[in-house]
């Protein structure tokens, strides 16, 4: 666990979780996983992939808007390599949502061939929506579902509490009654769940978690912060000394004219959550930082 975050979960809710999405396996024709753009590593707990087994899945790489798009494409071609469907999407507004069905059918041709095969018209495809809290699943719902949140009754034998929204086209969408949790207990997950605000109420050291995000964006998009705070970042910088040439530069003192490094890593937390920046992902594919 990290010395950043720590947060409250228990192993035994994730095998609830677990029970439940399996429990739906049988009854829906693939998955729709959405995360987020800005981290679609961390974003995502990667037990679901034992879980599903080979269940066809979309991945939807959610708030788009405020991520790189540039980093946004290259994540797309790094999932389509694995010759998975993936598609960026802005669920607060809506954009790039009008691709959604087109995928759905590209994605399930052949469910669609074999319905046919079998004589069964106007069977709709059935897909469950998963992701880990705050990633933008109700947000998505809604928007397909439109304002009436076409409610479908719960199919016989399903666990109780999984919803349905009928998007029409032929499609229906099952909202999984378990909370997907992320791998909090890796380090770097925790982190970068706290800096897109992923994570609250557990953040033990501001600090830090304002160092560590400092050190991926003034690797990647030293930039954004010249622009933000009007000064040059010199090359090879770390977190910790550009933590202080912003402080300074906001004329954040303590007595004694020392940097109030404190205050800086609230704002800065601030500013990079409030988009302040920028639109910026803080990961990318292949392991690259
Ligand atoms: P969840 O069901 O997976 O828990 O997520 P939910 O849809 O509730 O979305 C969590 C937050 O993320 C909401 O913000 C929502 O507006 C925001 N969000 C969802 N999709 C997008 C997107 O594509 N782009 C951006 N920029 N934000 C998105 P909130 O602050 O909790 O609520 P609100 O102030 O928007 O009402």
């Amino acid at each position: 666990m990290s010395d950043t975050v720590r947060v409250q979960w228990f192993p035994g809710h994730m095998a609830k979780t677990r029970r439940l999405i399996q429990e739906s396996l049988p009854l829906i024709d693939g998955v729709v996983e959405i995360v987020d753009a800005r981290i679609p590593v961390s974003s995502r707990n990667p037990e679901l992939d034992h879980w599903l087994g080979e269940k066809p899945r979309i991945i939807l790489l959610n708030k788009a808007d405020i991520a790189d798009e540039s980093a946004t494409r290259r994540w797309i071609a790094f999932y389509a390599k694995q010759n998975i469907l993936a598609l960026p999407v802005d669920c607060k507004t809506g954009k790039g949502l009008n691709g959604f069905t087109d995928k759905v059918n590209q994605l399930l041709g052949e469910t669609l061939e074999k319905f046919k095969a079998k004589g069964m018209v106007g069977r709709t495809l059935r897909l469950m929506v998963v992701g880990i809290p705050n990633v933008g699943k109700s947000s998505f719902i809604n928007r397909m579902a439109g304002g009436n949140k076409a409610k479908v009754a719960d199919k016989p034998g399903v666990t109780r509490g999984n919803q349905w929204f009928s998007i029409g086209k032929g499609i229906e969408l099952m909202d999984t009654a378990g909370v997907l949790w992320p791998k909090f207990d890796d380090a770097t997950v925790g982190e970068r769940l706290a800096f897109t605000g992923a994570v609250k109420d557990v953040v033990t050291d501001t600090e830090l978690l304002a160092v560590r995000l400092l050190d991926i964006v003034g690797l990647n998009y030293a930039d954004r912060l010249e622009e933000r705070y009007k000064m040059t970042v010199p090359k090879g910088i770390d977190g910790y000394d550009l933590l202080q040439l912003i402080g300074k530069k906001r004329g954040m003192l303590i007595s004694g004219g020392e940097i109030d490094t404190e205050r800086a890593s609230v704002m800065v937390l601030d500013e990079y959550r409030g988009g302040k920046w920028g639109r910026i992902t803080l990961e990318f594919p292949e392991g690259e930082a």
